[in-house]
């Protein structure tokens, strides 16, 4: 598995501090849909696992200019710049989850030690983008992650006094499970002393599930099986490297209007009703268990695929494409509209990456390894 992780390093400048986060995009080899509930989601049990193709987020902590409000607990002082794949398309202001997840952090730490919020440091955020947007590849809860663990250091009162020690924290070992989310930050009664503890892993996973329900699970990466909106985690074992290919199409497809598919082809009749979303997800953990490519392929399953196959006809021939030109098995990916390719191996995924790249209906076709990592903290070196 590939190392997981912010890397956070001097920034040259007295002062500043580089943190340096990547945030790696997922695929959901499996994906059960029950009905809808009464808050308008819908009950999933899907399978997660983190892919190789990624987005880096960097921040760089300083103090802020003459003039400048040095914090606010509900407006910290963020500047966020983004470059890379599709950058034209990502929002620079807080519709942005990476300003949001800076903003949920400041949030708790204030909560959880009133007065805080003086000593937040001013945080340049940039945001290298390599998971194509708006794909369900989870790019966007991908970067959430990520800066929730930035700002968990960058934010955390009495990080900003200068120390010149390297920390380094290896990542959560127990599983990523999100029951029983705690309300309030676990900091203890020192709040400026440096050497306490930050935001706990359930007070993160409490503030990564209200971002979106794919941001608890980028947290950890690896392989996981998500119940609830996908909130509620679980890790599952998984051996050996699996080789996709992710076909983008041309226009992105909303979420909301994926399950509202759903519901709308099972009201009709036309989808069989909902059932115990669980029901596939067996046969997927074993096949990762074993790390056997055909068998997972032939375990496929997504119960949103129907419901994006309705709205955009051409998907469903392009999962047939790309099967022809070589793929194992294929899914939707996510809410789609991506489609995903398992292949046997590296070689067979780059010819089916060639093959896809000439199709009109694809916009981008890429490929990646799996399991990556989440977004864990390696080290931290203030200057
Ligand atoms: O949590 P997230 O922001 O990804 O959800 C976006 C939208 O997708 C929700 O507002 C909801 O309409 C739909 N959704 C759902 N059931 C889920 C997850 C998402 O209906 N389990």
């Amino acid at each position: 598995m590939s190392t997981l992780g912010i890397d956070a390093e001097a920034a040259g400048e007295a002062g500043e501090t580089r943190f340096t986060a990547q945030a790696f995009g997922k695929v959901n080899p499996y994906l059960g849909a029950g009905p809808a509930r009464a808050d308008g989601f819908h009950e999933l049990a899907t399978i997660f696992q983190s892919v190789s193709l990624h987005d880096t987020v960097e921040a760089i902590a300083g103090s802020a200019e003459p003039g400048e409000s040095a914090g606010d607990p509900r407006n910290p002082n963020v500047e966020l710049e983004v470059r890379g794949l599709d950058a034209e398309s990502v929002p620079t202001d807080r519709s942005n989850l990476v300003v949001r997840a800076v903003e949920a952090v400041a949030r708790a730490y204030e909560r959880a030690c009133p007065g805080a919020y003086r000593s937040f440091p001013r945080l340049r955020l940039q945001l290298t983008k390599g998971i194509p947007t708006a794909g369900g590849m989870a790019g966007g809860s991908a970067d959430a992650a990520a800066a929730l663990r930035i700002a968990e250091q960058a934010l955390r009162p009495g990080a900003q006094e200068p120390t010149r020690s390297a920390q380094q924290t290896g990542l959560p070992q127990e599983p990523p499970v999100a029951e029983g989310l705690p309300g309030r930050a676990e900091l203890g009664p020192e709040c400026g002393d440096p050497g306490r503890p930050g935001l706990t892993e359930r007070e993160l996973l409490g503030l990564a599930a209200d971002l979106g329900s794919d941001v608890p699970f980028a947290l950890f990466g690896g392989t996981a099986l998500g119940r609830g909106r996908g909130e509620r985690l679980e890790r599952l074992s998984a051996a050996g490297t699996f080789h996709w290919v992710f076909a983008v199409a041309h226009e992105g497809l909303a979420t909301p209007a994926v399950f509202r598919e759903l519901d709308r082809l099972r009201a009709a009749g036309e989808l069989p009703e909902a059932t115990d979303p669980a029901g596939g997800a067996s046969a997927i953990s074993e096949a990762l268990a074993q790390g056997n490519p055909r068998l997972l392929a032939r375990a496929l399953h997504n119960d949103l695929e129907p419901a994006a196959f309705s709205l955009r006809p051409e998907l469903a021939r392009l999962k047939a494409k790309g099967q022809e030109f070589g793929g194992l098995g294929a899914v939707l990916s996510g809410s789609g509209p991506t489609m995903a390719f398992l292949c046997a191996d590296a070689g067979a995924a780059d010819a089916v990456v060639r093959r896809l790249d000439a199709e009109p209906a694809v916009r981008l076709a890429l490929s990646a390894t799996a399991p990556a990592g989440g977004a864990g903290v390696v080290k931290h070196t203030g200057c």
